[in-house]
């Protein structure tokens, strides 16, 4: 079945911008001009959705302004609300009604990546497989437990990249960490993925953890990974939103030339 919706979790109340997330989301602050929840709805729409639902809390008012603007031709924004802070499993079930029976992108608007190639790699092989697909990457062991971990099997399915997710766990201790290598945020996830998270049990710090449904489908032999090397901008925390702005204003033909050359100015002083 093709992939058509996408889910962007963005109910989290931003506390490492205050006090910019006063008054503004932090999905809302913008990279040089443009929001980061656009970027996260652009990638959607090239990765061929026409549907994005935009998990918000009704704290946020903006978003739902936002969300009502930012439709296309190509691509309806709709919102549904998560009304109690419980984690991203809750969130991404918060979605099920808007989804309905069928296999959707989850994307998290803390991650910007530099193109869609992720995201349109994860729908082929969720439709060639029928099985859901989580993006991956290699990180330096010191940043393994500020994500969740996955084993792979030494087999490679198909092409270079994808591979099966045998154990995920999320945010382990460096002593129990399985691997190097950590999901990052865009899955294709397959409908039961929803029956999964009812059957999640709250975390220690209460919240209804994602990966924790992901384990229950690798389980099964049910998941699949595809180990990316792509660009991708942490704006989760104030310095990883400051380096994004730059790095992707540098990149734009429109003010880059002008950006890198009062940075050079800058720096030669
Ligand atoms: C979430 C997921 C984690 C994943 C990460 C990617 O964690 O729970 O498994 O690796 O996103 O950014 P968070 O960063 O929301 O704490």
């Amino acid at each position: 079945m093709a992939v058509r919706t996408a889910v962007i979790p963005a109910a989290g109340m931003g506390t490492r911008f205050l006090p910019a997330t006063r008054a503004t989301p932090k999905e809302l602050l913008p990279i040089y001009d443009t929001p980061a929840l656009q970027f996260v709805i652009d990638e959607a729409a090239q990765a061929g959705c026409t549907r994005v639902v935009i998990v918000t809390s009704r704290a946020k008012p903006s978003i739902e302004n936002y969300a009502s603007a930012a439709s296309t031709d190509k691509v309806a924004v709709t919102v549904v609300y998560q009304d109690s802070p419980l984690g991203l499993g809750h969130a991404v079930s918060c979605a099920r009604q808007a989804v309905g029976d069928e296999p959707f992108v989850v994307m998290l608007p803390d991650e910007i990546m530099g193109d869609a190639s992720l995201t349109k790699q994860l729908v082929a092989l969720y439709e060639k497989s029928g099985k859901s697909s989580v993006g991956l990457k290699r990180v330096a062991a010191v940043e393994v437990s500020s994500y969740g971990n996955v084993k792979v099997a030494d087999t490679k399915i198909g092409d270079a990249t994808s591979v099966e997710i045998l154990q995920v766990i999320e945010k382990p201790k460096p002593a129990d960490a399985v691997s190097d290598i950590v999901i990052i945020g865009r899955y294709v996830l397959s409908p039961k993925t929803f029956e999964k998270l009812e059957q999640v049990k709250p975390s220690a710090n209460g919240e209804l953890q994602l990966t924790d449904a992901l384990a229950m489908l690798a389980s099964e032999h049910a998941l699949l990974g595809v180990v990316s090397e792509i660009t991708r901008y942490d704006t989760g925390t104030p310095m990883g939103l400051l380096r994004a702005v730059i790095e992707i204003a540098l990149e734009r033909k429109d003010i880059g030339p002008q950006l890198n050359s009062w940075l050079k100015e800058k720096f030669n002083k």
